[in-house]
């Protein structure tokens, strides 16, 4: 008859295995995905809306964005812009201004926050 302390070690060895050999299949495919999506205190749903809208919107044929993959030139770029606020987005956005078209008509009070939130969470800071 084994001891019951020799197989509580035996199974408690077998669980550890079991978890590491877990681990090492999860980590090697899946694991990368979520955690190069997450960002810190990030809303992804809310995000990706906000890249929607920057994208079918129009934003990014006159405005540059990493995030985005845009690399319009008409309008100022957007990572590194120092003078970038969520009210000027808003602003902007909602009012338009010489040549940037106003897109109050268009996009819902919600869509404007979404995609002002969106721009201020992804732009690269300006130096
Ligand atoms: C047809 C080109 C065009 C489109 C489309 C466009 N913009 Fe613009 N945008 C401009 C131009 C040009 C300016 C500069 C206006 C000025 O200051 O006279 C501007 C300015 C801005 C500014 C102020 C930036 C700063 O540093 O002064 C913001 C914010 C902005 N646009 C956001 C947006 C968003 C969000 C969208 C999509 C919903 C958008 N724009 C679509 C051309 C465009």
């Amino acid at each position: 008859v084994p001891s019951p302390a020799l197989s509580a070690t035996v199974k408690s060895g077998l669980a550890a295995l079991g978890i590491a050999a877990l681990v090492a299949g999860v980590g090697g495919v899946s694991m990368a995905q979520p955690q190069s999506a997450a960002k810190p205190g990030g809303d992804d749903a809310a995000l990706d809306k906000g890249r929607d809208i920057f994208t079918n919107y129009g934003c990014a044929s006159c405005h540059s964005l990493d995030d985005a993959g845009a690399t319009g030139r008409v309008g100022p770029a957007f990572d590194e812009n120092s003078g970038l606020s969520r009210d000027l987005i808003v602003d902007r956005t909602t009012n338009g201004q010489g040549m940037m078209p106003a897109f109050g008509g268009q996009l819902s009070k919600d869509e404007i926050d979404t995609v002002a939130n969106y721009i201020m969470k992804v732009a690269k800071p300006a130096k």
